[in-house]
């Protein structure tokens, strides 16, 4: 019995000795020490043995038992200890590593502005209306007073859909007038921002895809004097208070009489004097931004209004145009080649 005993410790604690983890450990702990395990049924065998000799005999199974669950407890702190070393240097993180930032979209500069310019006129009681960058004959020209021989119209300066084609991409946004004017009734004070093309090469102050802003105010007493307050308003509000504005007669077919505004180059201003190394107004000390004037009556009468009831004002403005005015840029394809570099620039 008692070598029988010896014999079990011994290879007990070999076994625990020669497990790599701790789930093993737990298998030979059932093994030796479970309810039906190998040294809780020497403690059974004792029964055999000589009363006399029970109690040594008792104290050696225990002291085996206890031996086989110290070693058990130890190998199991050992390879958790291990398994925890083990983590720890696989696992490493080093906290003190700056983050990874995710780049952070943001308004696109054009955008940035056309939102400005509109904010302008909503501030004024004008609301937002949009209109289809492909157009057909009749709202791009017709009932806006183009001579159906006009060079506009001309395959030369507009992007057809098709040869021969009666659809075209809008050349500017005054078509959304027709549209809206067609649509409600006066009075009305609408801006319209959109895209808008023409058959240009690309080149720093020509893309043959921009950005206008139109507008227009219709009601019973609409006077010129309403169109100079209103973008005289609007333009110093975006280039500055103090902005010196001048309008000059001009001609477009849908408006009578018709204007062109000019600011005061913001350059040259302050001191009065042409600079022609100016960037910005190479000497001239005026820029033009804008075309404007009252409604032609033969759009009013395409629209189904009465000419002799309604009156009404219309502007178109470059947004390109003011934004490089704006952002001191010389080249207008900036706007579209999409390079961050450029775009990061405008923080929203
Ligand atoms: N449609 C003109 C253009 O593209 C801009 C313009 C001028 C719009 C005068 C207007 C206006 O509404 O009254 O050049």
């Amino acid at each position: 019995m008692q070598e029988e005993l010896a014999r079990l410790r011994e290879a007990a604690l070999a076994e625990v000795a020669s497990c790599g983890a701790e789930g093993e450990l737990e298998a030979v702990r059932v093994r030796y020490l479970g309810r039906k395990g190998l040294l809780t049924q020497a403690v059974r065998g004792l029964a055999a043995v000589a009363p006399a000799e029970r109690p040594a005999l008792g104290a050696l199974v225990n002291e085996a038992k206890d031996a086989v669950e110290a070693a058990i407890a130890a190998s199991g702190e050992r390879l958790a200890a291990e398994r925890l070393a083990h983590r720890l240097a696989h696992e490493r993180i080093d906290v003190t590593l700056p983050g990874r930032r995710r780049p952070r979209g943001h308004a696109h500069p054009l955008r940035l502005i056309e939102d400005e310019i509109v904010d302008v006129f909503v501030g004024m009681g004008f609301r937002v209306a949009e209109g289809p960058e492909i157009e057909d004959d009749y709202h791009n020209f017709a009932a806006l007073n183009f001579e159906p021989d006009h060079p506009a119209r001309d395959a030369q300066d507009t992007l057809f859909v098709a040869p021969g084609s009666d659809l075209l991409l809008r050349t500017h946004t005054s078509p959304v007038q027709i549209r809206v004017m067609r649509a409600a009734k006066p009075p009305l004070r609408v801006v319209v921002p959109g895209t808008v093309y023409r058959r240009d090469d690309l080149d720093p102050t020509h893309s043959p895809m921009f950005q206008q802003v139109e507008g227009f105010m219709v009601d019973e007493r609409v006077s010129f004097a309403d169109l100079k307050g209103v973008l005289v308003h609007f333009l110093r509000r975006i280039f500055g208070p103090e902005t010196g504005v001048r309008f000059r007669p001009s001609f477009f077919p849908f408006t009578e009489p018709s204007a062109e505004a000019d600011i005061a180059c913001f350059r040259c201003a302050p001191t009065g004097a042409a600079d022609p190394a100016c960037r910005i107004c190479r000497g001239g000390r005026w820029l033009e931004v804008l075309g404007a004037g009252m409604i032609h009556p033969n759009v009013l009468r395409a629209v189904g209004y009465d000419p002799e009831k309604v009156q009404g004002f219309a502007f178109g403005l470059g947004t390109d145009r003011i934004a490089i005015l704006r952002y001191g840029i010389e080249d207008l394809r900036l706007f579209y080649e999409n390079d961050l570099r450029f775009l990061a620039q405008f923080p929203s």
